[in-house]
């Protein structure tokens, strides 16, 4: 898909379909008036009889039958206009896209005169989100290929080409974290997330280290070596390193991905139920390579760690075991108390790893616990820090991309339920607060760097399109992480 800020005039750009914006409590921009006019008077009878009030979401079309130089128009309702935020604006995007698929059209022209050049940059990535599709393993349609979006212009708006490009770019880093979540663990194996870092890291300012079984036991990456010994499959530790081509004087941003790329349970097998969708559980991985990538294509001025540990979590005849103890990369030791807390062992050798750069911050992102989405449900993350800086930068970061993130507390005496009799600490809490005691697990290995953790496990995956949001991987917390690194 092709966008464009043009130059010509609404009416100068011929495409298969035309979308007009409208908030809820404001007169129709003066290129509604001129199509009414144009199409003498159908347009307006056409809202009127729908009752279009330019609610959210809400949509009117009308084909122009030859009279203009689009074949179909449609205005699309974004709410009230003190009310509407950037995933309004990317629904807004979405619907456009959907409304052109559905009628197998291929170019789309957006009037983006009532919006500023943000709104319509959000507009823009709406289409490219919405356009999404996870069909490669799917043979093609009998009546032929299925349709696509070739071109979005968008006319009468002051974005610029450098908006433009960082949406492409956002877009893109959205678009690599949902298909990387969508892909089964027989094909995103730890080796395939090490050959993509590898390719994102060709860009300006990258490096990136990768460690293989071997080099990872050697290490002493005991959390990562003991949830990768029951697996055939390689495990890796990636670390790609992001520093701006013109230097920085301010520390690193340190991001930290859970990457189990199959959840099996280990020996504390999962019912077969559960199992299934354990594929996604490398969606914090996913969120780190996804905003690498927008790094790579962005060149901000932060210094940025992308650090994932990558396995699967099997059953295999070398397997760990429940009342193992490992001693990590930390020096740290855990009783292995549940083989299906594994995230958490990995997360923490990649935290203890990540604190040697000194970065000003360490933010980990994993599905982390069943517990999270049964305590804040499908939609919303956990965020977990006792920096308050921190804190108040990530909900702000999470508020202007419009994700869902909701702070937890670090409850110190529900901490003490990971205490072990025969090791420094076990790697399972007590029957509640378990996505607590995960979070206070891994700050034992966080030290004294300020660190989040935002657990993902609910809003990673999407059970049916919603808006920009499409069922499966949904890229989750990659934007919120793009705006917390800034420009
Ligand atoms: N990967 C799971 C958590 C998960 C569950 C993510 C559902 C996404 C959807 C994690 O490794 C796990 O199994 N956690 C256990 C922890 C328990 C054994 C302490 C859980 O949540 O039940
Ligand atoms: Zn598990
Ligand atoms: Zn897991």
């Amino acid at each position: 898909m092709k966008t464009n800020a043009s130059p010509e005039s609404f009416f100068e750009v011929s495409a298969d379909l035309a979308v007009i914006a409208r908030f809820e409590d404001q007169a129709p921009s003066a290129t509604e008036t001129a199509v009414d006019e144009r199409l003498q008077g159908a347009l307006g009878k056409t809202l009127e009889r729908i009752r279009f009030k330019g609610k959210p979401r809400q949509v009117a079309s009308l084909d122009t039958l030859g009279q203009l130089p689009f074949e179909t128009i449609i205005v699309i309702g974004l709410g009230k206009k003190d009310a509407v935020g950037p995933a309004g604006l990317r629904d807004a995007g979405a619907i456009a896209v959907k409304e052109a698929l559905t009628r197998h059209y291929a170019s789309i022209t957006v009037d983006g005169l009532l919006l500023t050049a943000d709104e319509t940059g959000q507009l823009v990535l709406g289409c490219r989100l919405g356009s999404y599709t996870f069909d490669e393993f799917q043979a093609a349609p009998e009546d032929g290929p299925k349709p696509t979006i070739t071109t979005v212009n968008v006319t009468g708006s002051s974005l610029t080409d450098v908006t433009l490009a960082r949406m492409e770019a956002i877009a893109d880093g959205v678009c690599l974290s949902r298909k990387l979540i969508n892909e089964p663990a027989n094909v995103c194996t730890p080796e395939r997330l090490a050959a993509l870092a590898v390719e994102i890291s060709k860009a300006p300012g990258f490096t990136v280290d990768i460690w293989d079984r071997q080099q990872i036991i050697d290490k002493g990456f005991g959390g990562l070596t003991a949830v990768s010994q029951g697996a055939a499959v390689e495990p890796r530790f990636i670390h790609m390193s992001y520093t701006p081509v013109n230097g920085t004087s301010e520390p690193a941003i340190a991001l930290v991905g859970k990457g189990i790329t199959f959840d099996a349970g280990g020996l504390c097998i999962k019912p077969a139920k559960g199992m299934a969708d354990m594929y996604i559980d490398m969606g914090g991985s996913a969120a780190v390579m996804g905003a690498m990538q927008t790094v790579a294509k962005t060149q901000p001025a932060r210094a940025v760690h992308g650090i994932v540990g990558a396995c699967e979590n099997m059953t295999g005849a070398d397997a760990y075991r429940p009342s193992d103890i490992l001693t990590m990369y930390s020096g740290k030791t855990v009783e292995v108390l549940n083989t299906d807390a594994e995230g958490r062992l990995v997360l923490a050798d990649a935290i203890a790893y990540a604190r040697e750069f000194n970065p000003e911050c360490i933010i980990d992102l994993a599905t982390l616990t069943g517990a999270c989405m049964v305590g804040l449900g499908p939609n919303y993350a956990g965020l977990f820090t006792d920096h308050e800086d921190l804190s108040d930068r990530l909900l702000g970061a999470a508020k202007r991309a419009e994700e869902c993130l909701w702070r937890l507390p670090l409850d110190k005496k529900l901490g003490e339920s990971i205490k072990s009799k025969r090791a420094d600490i076990t790697n399972l809490g007590g029957p509640y607060g378990g996505a607590i005691t995960a979070a206070q697990f891994l700050q034992n290995f966080s030290g004294d760097t300020p660190w989040a953790h935002i657990d993902i496990a609910g809003p990673t995956m999407a059970s049916k399109d919603d808006g920009y949001i499409k069922a499966g991987g949904t890229g989750f917390a990659v934007m919120t992480l793009v705006e917390f690194i800034g420009d």
